[in-house]
């Protein structure tokens, strides 16, 4: 059999995704639509608003949450309510171009540090190295809901008073030592962007600590308006709408079991890719519950036999869409790349990985065969695939 009839053999005959959308009962949300149709309102912070925003309080367990459109507009206004002028924000370049482009929107300067060896997530100690007066504050990723290193990141915070926000787009569901993931740091940011596990198609929260910095961050999402004759500074329109709101509402209810029948998938990957040479997956991170919103692996080229790219190809010529998260760095974006101000500093474990790196398709819905036969294919293709 040649290549080309292989792959017509093993060939899904519809789009395996990266992910689907985690909906909510379409009985639920269509009763809480008529709410909408009777009320009329379908957005400033009215009854779904205020409902789902108490509600997911509970959920995570968090004592200030904003909901916002977006997740980057989120983290947009985070910045903001820290009021830093100018100056320099450390974060990692393996993550979403959204992170340091609000940095960026704010009038700062990114400056990339590597991250941790054997791990996805900004190395503390490397930051360390970076700090300089023109640092003003700390942007960490928790990657694929894996914890950073929250008590070194707290220990920096303190030693040079520097304030961190936690892009935690990726953490919905996770508890770290029995606190949600995204409680840790001064500020944090969820994203129920559709691709995430929790999603209200589009939308984010702030998460903080201080009830004032709560009140900015609602009035700095709402045009910087405290109420009908009062406009306290210059905000932008973050707001989630009705809509959204009470499809997140209806979500809440099911996402336990969404990350109940992830973990099953975990487990199913981990157990058919478990001989396979030169794929590595990702352990389960230590004292956490985990989310499992991602199935990333790592493809060791000499080991395996074929690159990653190529293995991307195969799958996506079997109709599996695998997603490189994150390829390219954000260091490598040209825009960055040619950013004069901006310190070139060597990420040598981030480049790695993201040649490596490959995310597999992973949510609840997702049937056992596809996990199976995409083990397969994997473990299958080195001996098809020429480069
Ligand atoms: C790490 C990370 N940060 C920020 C964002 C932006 O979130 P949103 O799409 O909700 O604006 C995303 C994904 O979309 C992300 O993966």
């Amino acid at each position: 059999m040649d290549l080309k009839t292989y792959i017509e053999k093993k060939r899904f005959p519809e789009a395996v995704y990266v992910t689907r959308p985690m909906m909510p009962t379409e009985t639920d949300y269509y009763s809480y639509l008529s709410t909408i149709w009777q009320t009329l309102w379908l957005t400033n912070e009215a009854y779904w608003h205020q409902k789902f925003t108490e509600a997911l309080k509970k959920y995570l367990n968090v004592p200030e949450l904003v909901l916002f459109c977006n997740g980057t507009l989120a983290l947009l206004i985070a910045l903001k309510i820290l009021d830093i002028k100018e100056g320099e924000v450390i974060t990692t370049p393996f993550t979403f171009p959204a992170t340091p482009h609000i940095i960026c929107w704010n009038g700062l300067t990114p400056v990339f540090c590597d991250i941790q060896e054997g791990g996805y997530n900004l190395d503390p100690r490397k930051v360390e190295e970076l700090i300089t007066p023109r640092t003003k504050a700390i942007m960490p990723v928790h990657v694929y809901g894996i914890p950073c290193d929250v008590d070194a990141f707290s220990a920096l915070s303190h030693k040079y008073a520097l304030p961190i926000i936690y892009d935690s787009a990726h953490t919905f569901g996770c508890k770290y030592r029995g606190h949600s993931l995204c409680s840790y740091g001064d500020l944090s940011v969820l994203s129920f962007h559709a691709t995430k596990l929790f999603t209200t198609a589009e939308g984010g929260a702030l998460i903080c600590h201080k009830p004032e910095q709560a009140k900015r961050a609602y009035y700095m999402k709402n045009f910087g308006i405290a109420d009908e004759e009062t406009v306290v500074g210059v905000g932008i329109n973050g707001k989630m709408n009705e809509l959204s709101s009470a499809f997140g509402f209806a979500s809440l209810t099911k996402v336990d079991e969404e990350i109940k029948k992830r973990k099953e998938i975990y487990k199913l990957y981990c157990e058919g890719l478990k001989d396979c040479k030169g794929i590595q997956n990702v352990a389960e991170p230590k004292d956490c519950d985990w989310n499992y919103a991602y199935f990333p692996i790592e493809v060791d080229r000499e080991k395996y036999g074929i690159t990653r790219d190529i293995l991307f190809k195969r799958l996506r010529e079997c109709n599996v869409i695998a997603r490189k998260y994150f390829y390219p760095l954000c260091n490598r974006i040209p825009y960055y790349a040619e950013r004069e101000d901006i310190p070139k500093v060597p990420t040598p474990i981030a480049e790695k990985t993201a040649e490596r790196i490959l995310c597999l398709p992973m949510y609840g819905s997702l049937p056992y065969e596809h996990v199976i036969k995409i083990c397969e294919m994997i473990k299958t293709f080195p001996e098809w695939c020429e480069e």
